[in-house]
């Protein structure tokens, strides 16, 4: 080894070699830091001294855009401003500003469909733990063209595993933090275990979300199943299900909605098991720990809500937000 003190210049090369060139779906950054936008992928970085690098001390939403529009971005920001109270976190501008900022920042790029991620960090200051180090939060909002959820998901079904990594403390569950570690795990377990999803279950064993997805099952009797909130991340997607499937309803394809606890017997004999998130909506699991659920095709309920999903984030202007282009 020959270490060398790098110059500026040698890092921030127009193709630095540290930068994955793979990486192509980064459109732009919005940092408090610099107070403003980049869109070199080179300059979309952090100050090492955030303590939302060095301790995950921060807090993070995702959202779409599609066609021009914002979906549901008031959901987000609404869990954005929770999880910064329930951390005792300053958000770095009001609510209207940290919306003009996303919307500008999509702008910026001309865009039509992005995915928008946005963090929120304690600040800069120091490398211990302790809060009080940094004297103000900073807003990052980055742009990237959405990686496509695989077709068959939607075709064919999705298959999961139930999780061993242990459930996060009812408190941390419900922050939205940049402290993922038992997500990234729960995430690698179903890679390992060659699934697409890993289901972790509540202290008590019931069913409880997916890595970074909301749950829900069908029952046989036509009930529309999801687990309480208390103990989870509130999932703005499966909120939203919750308001389409009353269509369904209305047309008796279900009964009602349930919000309970589910078994893992309850789940191997549903009619249907959904997963929901931002980035796909609704994707059904055909088969939960080796077992086929149901006929272990897509069922009814999934094709309807895909449906009725696809038909709110065209044309249900109250959740929907226009980017301002120029
Ligand atoms: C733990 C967890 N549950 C559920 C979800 C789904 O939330 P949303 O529908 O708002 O994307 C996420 C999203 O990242 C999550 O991290």
């Amino acid at each position: 080894m020959n270490l060398k003190i790098l110059s500026r210049n040698e890092i921030f090369l127009e193709q630095p070699k540290w930068r994955d060139p793979g990486r192509s779906n980064y459109l732009a950054m919005y940092s408090s830091v610099f107070g403003g936008v980049v869109a070199d992928p080179a300059l979309m970085i952090l100050p090492m001294d955030d303590h939302l690098v060095h301790r995950g001390d921060g807090i993070f939403e995702a959202l779409e855009c599609v066609n021009g529009y914002l979906y549901n971005l008031d959901a987000h920001l609404s869990r954005l401003q929770r999880s910064a109270q329930l951390i005792s976190l300053d958000l770095p501008f009001d609510l209207g500003t940290i919306k003009q900022i996303i919307m500008e920042t999509v702008a910026i790029v001309g865009v039509k469909d992005c995915i928008v991620r946005l963090f929120i960090s304690r600040g800069l200051g120091g490398f211990g733990p302790n809060p009080t180090e940094c004297h103000k939060s900073n807003l990052y909002v980055v742009a990237l063209k959405g990686e496509s959820v695989p077709r068959h998901f939607y075709t064919e079904g999705a298959s999961a595993v139930t999780s061993q990594i242990p459930i996060k403390p009812a408190f941390f569950a419900r922050v939205k933090s940049c402290n993922y570690l038992p997500n990234a795990l729960a995430h690698l377990e179903a890679h390992r275990n060659k699934v697409d999803f890993a289901i972790v279950l509540d202290q008590q064993g019931y069913v409880a979300e997916g890595a970074t997805e909301s749950i829900a099952i069908v029952s046989k009797q036509k009930i529309f199943m999801y687990p309480k909130l208390d103990n989870i991340l509130e999932g703005t997607t499966l909120l939203r299900a919750l308001e389409l499937v009353k269509e369904l309803i209305k047309k008796e394809d279900l009964k009602r909605i349930s919000c309970t606890d589910i078994s893992l017997e309850e789940v191997y004999n549903s009619s249907e098991m959904l997963v929901f998130g931002t980035s796909m909506n609704v994707v059904p699991i055909v088969k939960y720990d080796g077992k086929t659920i149901d006929v272990g095709k897509p069922g009814p309920v999934f094709r309807r809500l895909l449906e009725l999903f696809q038909k709110d984030k065209t044309e249900n202007k109250k959740v929907l937000t226009l980017i301002p282009y120029t």
